[in-house]
Formats: structure tokens, sequence, C-alpha cells
């Protein structure tokens, strides 16, 4: 009898448990865009943050930068509004302000940028468009951990984009470096609404074993 292959197989098991409990939160994870108050510690936040902060990049580049807004998180949805209704008109201006008062009833708000610094300058010459690439990469993914961990908290957000119609404005109620680019606004909270069944292409259409359908 090989006791060495035996030992080694029983040592590398794929952790089922693992693996369903993560496919559980991340199926948990919707968009939330009515939220509701409630107690939520610093430390929660913190965690859920870390999330962000662990995720890969190119070359471990890291250029997500992440800024909580907590206790001023009414002043910005309220900053937020009167802005909109300095930059939009109409009904574009109407479908903001319709949503804004589900984010507002939240707890905090989570605002991604990308820091140019290191989004526009490769560490090696050349290849300037592909690290712009990763680096998108490396923002999705920080995004999506910090979703997850929402999720897996018991929490809720909704990822929104209205800091594209107001960048300069909310740059200045942050005080961040011109050097960040804004990416997205997550206002967190309880839910405050079911959400329709999640719904997705088929497992066939989206996954494919050992070859593409062109083969
Ligand atoms: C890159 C990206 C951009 C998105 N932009 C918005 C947005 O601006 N506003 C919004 O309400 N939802 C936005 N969403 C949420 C999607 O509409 C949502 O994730 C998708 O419909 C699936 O629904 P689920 O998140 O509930 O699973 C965005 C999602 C992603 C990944």
């Amino acid at each position: 009898m090989n006791t060495e292959i035996t030992t080694t197989e029983e040592t590398f098991q794929p952790d089922y448990a693992g693996l369903q409990s993560y496919l559980d939160y991340v199926q948990k994870r919707r968009s939330i865009r009515k939220l509701t108050s409630g107690p939520v510690p610093d430390e929660t936040i913190r965690g859920i943050v870390e999330a962000g902060r662990w995720s890969p990049s190119s070359a471990n580049s890291q250029p997500t930068r992440i800024v909580i807004v907590k206790e001023r998180h009414k002043e910005l949805w309220d900053f937020i509004e009167s802005t909109l209704k300095q930059n939009l008109q109409g009904e574009q201006l109407q479908r903001a302000l319709n949503r804004l008062p589900g984010y507002r009833s939240g707890v905090f708000t989570l605002v991604f940028y990308e820091d140019s610094a290191v989004a526009d300058n490769p560490p090696f010459p050349g290849g300037q468009e592909r690290w712009k690439n990763f680096s998108a990469q490396a923002l999705g993914i920080a995004q999506a951990n910090v979703w997850n961990a929402i999720a897996a908290a018991g929490l809720a957000a909704s990822n929104q984009h209205i800091n594209l119609q107001i960048e300069e404005e909310l740059r200045d109620f942050l005080g961040v470096p011109a050097t960040w680019r804004s990416y997205s606004i997550f206002p967190v909270g309880y839910a405050d609404e079911t959400p329709e069944e999640g719904s997705r292409h088929p497992h066939e259409e989206v996954i494919f074993y050992e070859q593409g359908p062109a083969a």
C-alpha cells in the first residue's frame, strides 16, 4: 500500500462547506436601492472595507481608494441632491432624484476611487492601455469583494454612478486629491425592500468546459 498517496489524497480535499458558504454570500448579494437605518458598529464597516484593501491587483499595485462617509452620510446625500439639481434637468434629474431617499435613509456610504498616479503609471515602459485595463479589473474585484462582504455582514447596498455627474463637486466635498478618479458610490444600510428573484443566463451559455462554443 502506498501510504504517501493516501496521505496526499486526504490532505488535499476541497472544502465544500467553505465553498457553499462563500456561494451563499455571493448569491445573497443583491442590488438593494431602498435602505433603512440601524446600528452598524465602526468595526463592522472596517471589516467590510478590509475586503477591498485585501483585493488583488496587477503587480500588487493597489490602485483602489475608498472613502467611508458615516457621520456625514445624510449631509452627503443632501449635497448630492442639491448638486444634481444644478447639473441635471428634466427627466434625467427626476429619475436621479426619485432614488435618493432610498440611499439617504441608509447608514453609511462608500465612495470608490482609482488613484491615477498608480493606474496611469505602469511599472515597466509601454503597456499604458493594458495597465489601465488591469487597474479597472482591480477596482472591479475590490468592489465585488466589498459588496459580498456587505452581504456577509447582513447589510445591503447598490452600486451607483451619480458620481460621474458631480465629479468635481464630490471631490471638493470629500477632500480627495485631484489625481483620484471616482468610480462608484455604494449607499449601504439595512434592506428595506425584497428584490425580485435574481436571474442569470443559464450555466451552459456562460461557462464552457475545455473548449469554447466555436470549437
Ligand atoms: C459595473 C456595474 C455598474 C452598475 N451600475 C449601476 C447603477 O449605476 N445604478 C444601479 O442602480 N445599479 C447599477 N448596477 C447594478 C446592476 O444593475 C445589477 O448588479 C444587476 O442588474 C444584477 O442585479 P443584482 O445586483 O441584484 O444581482 C451596476 C452593476 C455593475 C457591476
